[in-house]
């Protein structure tokens, strides 16, 4: 994981729509009926496409160039391992002379993600917990399937997951302490960061005994829900490792995800270690001043209660 600022290739939205349709032409030959633009972050930008049969795909863009093969990669190995749906990948298309970013072609799962299945909020506590206990059972599925390396899934290398993430943890450090200085970070959040960073040590004194594959970024807008918001799949893999497995914790707590007490339930049911709620806390904060480095995009929604409960669960400790 590189961190450092990526510039994310321009892609105009109905330029992209028509590369999409383009592409699905060249690789399904059939009429295409739609095309709808369906979502992306910083780097992601995904159509569906229906066709005259009623067929439905999803064409993703991807606006760095380093992400496809990893993608691509991971939407197996974790398809191969999760008892939900994720989707299998159709084509793939390196950014060429026609199409100027790489992009692949999905199953569309069926439904919306649950961000934006506004009506989740509002269900009653039985079906939110059944909600969380279906995801969290498919999540704990994942982190089932174990390696004898930590590290990213496609080089495995490290016999301790310390080894692995500390040097990661640096880095962030580093680069945020060079932001503060340029102007470009806040003081809340170095303060914040300087206070975990001189506890790091004892955060991470626990050992981690597995190193258990993890989705890396399963917030609930990558968690799709069909009708009567049931849980249809797992979308968008990013950082996926073999890692602790408590470092797929964090993202429950990100957007509406405590709604549904997703991070309590997976403890509930399979255990934490003792100091994970730091860690978590930890975890969280440094991967979204991770992005924040990579995107130059402050995300304040997500941010503020990290920053939040980094104090607060420094403060237990
Ligand atoms: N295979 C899929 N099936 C159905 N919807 C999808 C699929 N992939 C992506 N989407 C929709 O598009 C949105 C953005 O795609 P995503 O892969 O999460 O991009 P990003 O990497 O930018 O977050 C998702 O939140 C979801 O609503
Ligand atoms: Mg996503």
């Amino acid at each position: 994981m590189k961190v450092e600022k990526i510039e994310a290739i321009p892609l105009d939205k109905k330029i992209a729509e028509k590369y999409a349709m383009q592409i699905a032409k060249q690789h399904i030959t059939q009429a295409i009926k739609k095309v709808k633009y369906l979502g992306g972050g910083s780097f992601g930008r995904a159509y569906g496409i229906e066709f005259a049969d009623g067929k439905k795909i999803v064409v993703k863009f991807l606006r760095a160039n380093d992400m496809l093969d990893k993608e691509i990669h991971d939407l197996k190995l974790l398809g191969d391992n999760c008892p939900v749906k994720i989707p299998k990948v159709l084509f793939v298309e390196k950014a060429g002379d026609s199409i100027p970013v790489d992009c692949y072609g999905m199953e569309r799962i069926e439904g919306k993600n649950a961000l934006m299945a506004f009506g989740m909020l509002v269900q009653s506590k039985r079906k939110r917990d059944k909600f969380a206990d279906e995801v969290t059972s498919a999540l704990h599925q994942i982190h089932c399937y174990k390696n004898h390396k930590f590290g990213d899934t496609i080089s495995p290398d490290c016999d301790d997951w310390i080894e692995y993430y500390k040097p990661f943890a640096k880095a962030v450090m580093d680069k945020a302490e060079e932001m503060y200085k340029a102007n470009t970070l806040s003081e809340e959040i170095i303060t914040a960061m300087r206070m975990a960073w001189s506890k790091f040590d004892i955060i991470f004194s626990e050992k981690v005994e597995e190193a258990c594959l993890i989705h890396g970024d399963l917030n609930v807008a990558n968690i799709m829900v069909g009708k009567n918001y049931k849980l249809s799949g797992f979308i968008d893999p990013l950082n996926s490792m073999y890692a602790d497995r408590e470092y797929d914790l964090f993202q429950f707590d990100n957007l509406t995800g405590k709604r549904f007490n997703l991070r309590k339930t997976y403890i509930k049911k399979y255990g934490a270690s003792k100091l994970c709620d730091v860690k978590c806390a930890f975890y969280g904060l440094w991967n979204e001043v991770y992005c924040f480095i990579k995107t130059g995009q402050l995300v304040s929604i997500i941010m503020n209660p990290l920053i939040k409960n980094m104090r607060e669960r420094l403060a237990e400790l």
